[in-house]
């Protein structure tokens, strides 16, 4: 069987790790790389440290709007595509370069396998779910990584090709969560365990709004305690173009590579994110998290009470921290994402579908 893999933004790679490795054991892959992301400390960082294999093809994509962006993925894509004629297109959560891939698949017959297919805001205002919802009908294997998105692909008719196989998230965490750990016995680790806030900010409805990414500032000086936040390019960029000044509890660091997250990550007091993966690396490394979005996919961890949704007033994220540091945590309940084997089940259903 070959498989071509289309990726290109940060969180793909973290998603593409386990699964790639799980995959190449019996299979040809190649992977192509859209140039979505491209500062070392968004993509090469990544395929150093999680042993990804080499991309086959880096088309150069880089930063643009959407349309451009979208559009001149989908054309260099298919050029790849019409070459290496794979059995399977597989692509991953909700980018551009997702639905570049799914499109430039559709379009020349080939099967696409969506890995984290069903997430739903219910929110058209993101790109990015108009990149899930689009990528989700145009797939032949549908793999969710939560009940709640086999139910969401229900509700839009979708049924066939639909998998629960866990999340490929949780995968990549359990199986590289002994080598951070091992990081901790050198200099891999900033900051004292629980004597910190962590916090990541980059979703386009905060950063591209002056008044929400002011709130979300505002509530990070008024939060009792030193918040560590390694700054995505966009938002550094923003901050900048606003000129809102950072408060001096606040500590601003470069992105950081896989290992040092889910370390800051653990040893978190709290998590305050707008991240659709931080939120539930931070539920299974049992930290408790403030979302600074007005809805999110991952609707279980908030069911649960690990998860707060408070948009980005200021009054509401700080009185969200302050309702966790007064009041014990809820249960928690064992592989709500998965049990770490999503990457067999994946492969084993592609394997299936092409008995
Ligand atoms: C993209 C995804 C988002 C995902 C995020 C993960 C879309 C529509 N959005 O958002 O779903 O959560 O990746 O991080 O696909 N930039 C750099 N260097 C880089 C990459 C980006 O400086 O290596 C800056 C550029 O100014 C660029 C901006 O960040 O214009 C935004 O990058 P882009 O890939 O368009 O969107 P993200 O916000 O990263
Ligand atoms: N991440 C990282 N370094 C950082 C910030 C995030 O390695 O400086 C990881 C994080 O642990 C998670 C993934 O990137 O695995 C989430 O990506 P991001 O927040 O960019 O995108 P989203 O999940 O919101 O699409």
């Amino acid at each position: 069987m070959k498989v071509i893999t289309v990726l290109g933004a940060r969180p793909q790679f973290i998603k593409a790790a386990p699964l790639s490795e799980t995959l190449r054991k019996k299979h040809e892959e190649k992977i192509v790389h859209t140039g979505q992301h491209y500062d070392y400390q968004m993509s090469d960082v990544f395929f150093e440290e999680l042993g990804i294999p080499k991309p086959d093809y880096f088309l150069g994509v880089g930063s643009k709007q959407h349309g451009a962006q979208t559009g001149e993925m989908l054309t260099k894509v298919e050029e790849v595509l019409l070459e290496e004629k794979p059995d399977w297109v597989l692509v991953y959560g909700d980018t551009n370069s997702t639905l570049a891939g799914a499109l430039a698949a559709s379009k020349l017959h080939i099967p696409i396998a969506h890995v984290e297919a069903g997430l739903r805001s219910y929110n058209r205002q993101m790109p990015e779910e108009i990149n899930r919802v689009l990528t989700d009908h145009l797939s032949t294997l549908l793999f969710c990584p939560t009940d709640q998105a086999v139910h969401n692909l229900a509700l839009e008719g979708l049924t066939k090709g639909v998998v629960r196989t866990g999340d490929v998230m949780a995968d990549a965490l359990y199986f590289h969560a002994r080598r951070a750990s091992e990081l901790r016995k050198g200099d891999g680790l900033r900051y004292p365990e629980k004597s910190y806030l962590l916090a990541t900010v980059h979703r386009a409805e905060n950063t591209d709004n002056p008044q929400r990414l002011q709130g979300i500032v505002e509530a990070f000086s008024r939060i009792d305690g030193q918040i560590v936040l390694p700054l995505h390019p966009r938002t550094k960029k923003l901050l900048q173009d606003y000129k809102i000044s950072i408060p001096g509890n606040v500590q601003v660091i470069d992105p950081v590579g896989y290992l040092e997250m889910v370390l800051l990550e653990k040893g978190a007091e709290l998590i305050l994110t707008d991240s659709g993966g931080v939120q539930k690396e931070a539920y299974l490394w049992q930290v408790p998290c403030v979302t600074m979005r007005d809805e999110t996919e991952w609707v279980e961890t908030v069911q649960i009470g690990w998860n707060t949704l408070t948009g980005a007033a200021a009054e509401k994220i700080v009185s969200a921290v302050a309702a966790y540091r007064q009041n014990s945590l809820p249960p928690y309940q064992e592989n709500l994402y998965g049990n770490g084997r999503a990457s067999e089940e994946i492969v084993a259903a592609l394997e299936e579908q092409r008995r």
